[in-house]
């Protein structure tokens, strides 16, 4: 058992990994200002975890930028009772660092609250963490700082270049986080760039809840599913891939979750390192066969028009996840069908997400 911090743990990903880590035996710190999520999700995740689940979930509304929130949430952990495993007898024994803002046009549109939010907040969580004495961190990366990549399937040698705010950001803590392992002896750090986290719980209990005209295909094709969209625009037909739509290597988010409690145990369980690893499945599937697979998992047409292509898109993008394979000795089981299942499990039976 480790106590645990869990920033943004309210959000699509850390929902789903907060129920993987208390059904590992875990303790939670979950610091969340629910700027994107609901208390409702974690409310779920308890209920899903069993009886006595709840008692194992801290939660903490507060903001990663202030801290007070932050100190607030260390102080939570040190009022957990150490098991004779948990490493760090001063309290938290590790972070995994969800919370931050992922919605690249409003990057482009707001670029100093991306640079406030996910690069203020890190740096802030950095500082803590140190005064705290807690060097062991899982930091939320993204595949988006590949931008146009030269290589499919992309390696984790692939250039770092991104091309819109919010993946600069992204860049930008990785970089800190690099800059903060060589500072001092002790720092443990996984940088996971994930790929196209999608689908849910298969209880259809918790899943994606984003606010507004969803920006990513997978939300949007739910809602057309459950009739709050009338149709799917496909970005481009021209593509030079298989079918001409854009090529993704799409993740179920139980798998995404267990690959980061893989990555913590092989961070507590090892001495100083600094891992940074593809999270994907290595297999990429266009938009058409997405929407197909969709049509399959609800038992309904999907309408959908092919329109021009959105700019700052790539023709494919798809993990060489080789490096999470052999290091974390995790990789992605679940299918694209699962993925559609799952999500229409979650869309089907809250069509309007949390509220
Ligand atoms: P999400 O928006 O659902 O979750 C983020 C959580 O952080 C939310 O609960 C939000 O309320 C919280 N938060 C935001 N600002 C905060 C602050 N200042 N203080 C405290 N909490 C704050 O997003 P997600 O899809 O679960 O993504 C989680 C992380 O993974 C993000 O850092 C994101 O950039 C990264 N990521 C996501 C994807 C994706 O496609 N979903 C892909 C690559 C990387
Ligand atoms: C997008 C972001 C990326 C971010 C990721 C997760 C852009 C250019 N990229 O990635 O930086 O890390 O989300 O938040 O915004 N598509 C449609 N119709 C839609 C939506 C998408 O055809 O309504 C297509 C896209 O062109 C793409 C595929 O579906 O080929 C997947 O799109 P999306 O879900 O937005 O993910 P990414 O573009 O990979």
């Amino acid at each position: 058992m480790a106590r645990l911090l869990i920033t943004g743990g309210a959000g699509f990903i850390g929902s789903h990994t907060c129920l993987v880590l208390l059904e590992a035996g875990h303790e939670l710190v979950v610091l969340d200002n629910y700027a994107n999520s609901s208390p409702e999700a974690l409310r779920r995740v308890a209920e899903l975890a069993g009886p006595g689940a709840a008692n194992h979930l801290h939660v903490i509304e507060g903001d990663i930028r202030q801290p007070g929130d932050l100190e607030r949430a260390f102080t939570a952990g040190r009022a957990i009772t150490a098991s004779a495993q948990s490493a760090n007898a001063a309290g938290i024994d590790a972070v995994i660092h969800f919370a931050g803002l992922k919605a690249v046009g409003e990057s482009v549109a707001e670029p100093l609250r991306y640079w406030d939010v996910n690069v203020t907040g890190s740096r802030q969580l950095l500082a803590a963490m140190a005064a705290n004495g807690c060097r062991t961190l899982v930091f939320s990366s993204s595949a988006t700082l590949y931008g146009y990549p030269d290589t499919v399937p992309i390696p984790e040698s692939a250039p770092v270049c991104p091309i819109n705010p919010y993946g600069h950001s992204k860049a930008a803590v990785e970089r800190m986080l690099a800059d903060v392992a060589a500072s001092e002896p002790g720092w443990r750090i996984a940088s996971l760039r994930y790929f196209n986290p999608v689908g849910a719980h298969p209880s259809g209990r918790i899943g994606e809840d984003p606010n507004g005209i969803p920006n990513n295909l997978f939300p949007f094709i739910s809602q057309v599913a459950v009739g709050r969209r009338e149709q799917v625009q496909v970005f481009g037909g021209d593509w030079p891939t298989a079918d001409g739509s854009g090529v993704r290597d799409y993740i179920h988010v139980m798998d995404l979750a267990e690959g980061h409690l893989a990555a913590l145990e092989v961070l507590l369980a090892g001495e100083d390192q600094q891992l940074t690893l593809n999270l994907g499945s290595g297999q990429g599937h266009s938009v058409l066969e997405v929407i197909r697979a969709f049509e399959a998992a609800c038992g309904q047409r999907i309408p959908y028009v092919i329109t021009s292509r959105r700019s700052g898109d790539a023709a494919s993008t798809v993990a060489d996840p080789g490096h999470a394979k052999s290091l974390l000795s995790w990789q992605t089981s679940r299918t694209l069908q699962e993925m559609c299942r799952d999500g229409w499990a979650w869309q089907s039976a809250n069509p309007d997400g949390y509220r």
